[in-house]
């Protein structure tokens, strides 16, 4: 979900309608406001998206200088007018927007129905604002201090902001588990769920944390613990450009992002790649060598594309610095008891930095004693803060909710990191490791060669538009390159797709294989070319579709398959940077053709801050 508020001398209402739209990213089930004017307090809240909400406002007169809103995907409760937030407190007097999950929501509840609260909605933030209400009415304490003890009483995630109908300059703001961003303005507040709605008003922002609480009135912002006492805020420099949230002329923020990777690759090495001196330069490795150079294993945990990032990572530190690599997700790892041995580092990577699985495995791997080492892209998120080291991926802001330029991004920040791993240990050739990072210098131009192939991808797209399953292989160096084709098929254009090994496809996927089903197979000059060509072959006598993704100038595989894309060469280690442009390309084509909502795919959400 994605929260907005407003607290200054302008009208809120647009600010925060506009704040909306930069993190319906987040979600987009439902949207709501609510504003404050001489002591009225008004909600309007809508199912759909941010433009039913303005469609169902109108012209209403909406003038306000304090209010709130927010961006819903649904946890408790369908998507619908009623659940969707802001929610009022049973009396009206406290309206409530929330980003997050309340676990003893329904003991809580119990407690208020008993006490005569009425609810209207089924979700758990109503809960919230009525225990709110509850306490400030028993104890006759201000709207602050009701937060205050009111988050003694609840179990859970959360990142809240709450005005009252008798408070007309005041935000009440605290968070936990989810993230919240505080813009200072002049003598005005911007909160939001990340900075992308703060940043045409103010570049100084106060990352809130965890157990805080922040309240502004009267122009002033004063945060405490939950225990009540002051904090000093840290304004903190946002390194952002308006332009990046923006989608520059491109029709869907996907396909800027997927042409911006040239660019971003090359962001993410700038200043830690400089070939001709073989100088790799990172930081926080560097600072943490030792514990590095004598890894046992390295734990990598994440979700989703950043998953699939963490496999390529584990065939990157495997072959080139012969450390022992296991990939977990997140959610599982969490849950299973798993074994941490001194000389483990764990390794999270997460684009949003805010994915609630990646967070709690690592916080579970850090209290047991795992060194933790972070590969997130935005500055400043949860995950970064928990790490002991990281290393910042440094693709801008990714709004397209289906990952694209996040992904190139970690897997160049680990392949550096591969690379530096492989020096520090003596694992590989002085000149091999030169040669490769001569390469990883090329591989921005590559890329940009690859995105030369758009028209070939989208007469393709044209041909399988209407296909209802699709199977991607891949293997070595390829095959997550696989897995993330199919999920970036699935997530943007709903059609039912699976990665698999290549080899293993014959103990299962291959009986799916008749003439109508489309096989993309990735199958560039490497190590295990010759075993594809035979898997490719298993296909064809099946009468499959092959789209097979090839290095320019291969003569063999054009003769089998229906279809051939060539990619440019590089060595096979850094392969998956180049050969996922065009399926990114071909799932955009095909998406934008069955008429789906590229950037916002239903049912999913960008930054998933629940588990
Ligand atoms: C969501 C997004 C995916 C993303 C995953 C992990 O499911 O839709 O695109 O890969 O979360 O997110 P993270 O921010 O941790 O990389």
């Amino acid at each position: 979900c994605g929260i907005v508020a407003y607290v200054g001398h302008r009208d809120a209402c647009p600010i925060i309608l506009k704040g909306l739209k930069r993190l319906e990213y987040r979600g987009y089930d439902s949207a709501g406001v609510a504003l404050l004017t001489q002591g009225d307090l008004k909600v309007y809240k809508k199912k759909g998206k941010v433009a039913d909400l303005e469609e169902y406002i109108g012209d209403q007169d909406t003038s306000s200088h304090i209010g709130i809103g927010h961006t819903r995907w649904a946890t408790h409760g369908e998507p619908n007018d009623a659940n969707a937030h802001p929610h009022y407190s049973s009396s009206k007097k406290i309206a409530i927007i929330h980003n997050g999950i309340i676990e003893n929501y329904a003991a809580l509840k119990t407690h208020l129905l008993n006490k005569g609260y009425e609810f209207h909605s089924d979700t758990d933030s109503e809960v919230f604002v009525n225990l709110i209400e509850d306490i400030r009415e028993n104890n006759k304490v201000s709207l602050a201090e009701a937060v205050r003890l009111a988050l003694h009483e609840v179990v859970g995630a959360y990142a809240i902001v709450v005005i009252s109908h008798d408070s007309p300059t005041q935000l009440v703001a605290a968070r936990k588990g989810s993230p919240l961003v505080i813009g200072v303005g002049q003598e005005e507040y911007f909160l939001a769920s990340d900075a992308t709605p703060i940043i045409e008003y103010t570049n100084e922002v106060v990352y809130l944390n965890d157990f805080e609480i922040a309240v502004i009135r009267d122009g002033k912002l004063d945060i405490r613990s939950k225990e009540d006492v002051v904090q000093t805020p840290y304004i903190q420099k946002l390194e952002m450009e308006l332009e990046s949230i923006e989608k520059g002329g491109y029709p869907h923020f996907m396909l800027k992002e997927i042409y911006e990777q040239p660019r971003s690759i090359l962001d993410s090495m700038r200043g830690r790649l400089v070939a001709e001196n073989t100088q790799l330069t990172m930081s926080s490795i560097r600072e943490y060598a030792t514990r590095f150079k004598n890894a046992d294993r390295i734990i990598i945990v994440a979700c989703g594309t950043s998953w699939h990032a963490g496999l390529v990572a584990e065939y990157l530190i495997e072959e080139l610095a012969r450390i022992p690599v296991e990939v977990e997700y997140a959610s599982e790892f969490r849950y299973r008891n798993p074994i941490i041995r001194e000389g483990d580092i764990v390794v999270a990577i997460s684009q949003s930095g805010e994915t609630a699985d990646t967070l709690a495995a690592l916080e579970l791997a850090k209290s047991k004693g795992a060194m933790i080492f972070g590969v997130c892209n935005v500055v400043g998120s949860s995950i970064a803060r928990a790490t002991d080291a990281g290393a910042y991926t440094h693709a801008g802001p990714e709004i397209g909710v289906a990952s694209t330029k996040a992904f190139t991004a970690q897997v160049t920040v680990l392949t550096l990191i591969s690379m530096m791993l492989a020096e520090m240990r003596g694992t590989m050739e002085a000149s091999a490791l030169r040669q490769l990072m001569m390469e990883m210098e090329q591989i921005p131009a590559r890329v940009e060669k690859a995105l030369q192939l758009d028209d070939e991808i989208q007469a393709i797209s044209e041909i399988f538009k209407d296909a209802t399953n699709f199977i991607y292989l891949g293997r070595g160096f390829n095959f997550p390159v696989a897995l993330e084709g199919a999920l970036k098929l699935k997530e943007i254009s709903y059609i039912h797709a699976e990665g698999y090994p290549a080899a293993e496809m014959k103990h299962g996927p291959i009986a799916l294989i008749d003439e109508n089903m489309p096989v993309v197979v990735i199958a560039t000059k490497d190590s295990s070319y010759e075993k594809i060509v035979s898997n490719i072959q298993e296909v064809r006598a099946r009468k499959g579709r092959v789209i097979a993704i090839v290095s320019e100038g291969d003569t063999v595989i054009p003769q089998m398959a229906e279809f051939v894309i060539e990619v440019p060469s590089t060595h096979e280690a850094l392969m998956p940077l180049v050969s996922v442009i065009p399926l990114q390309l071909l799932s955009y084509h095909i998406a934008v053709m069955r008429g789906c909502n590229v950037d916002q795919p239903r049912n999913l959400a960008k930054s998933v801050t629940v588990e």
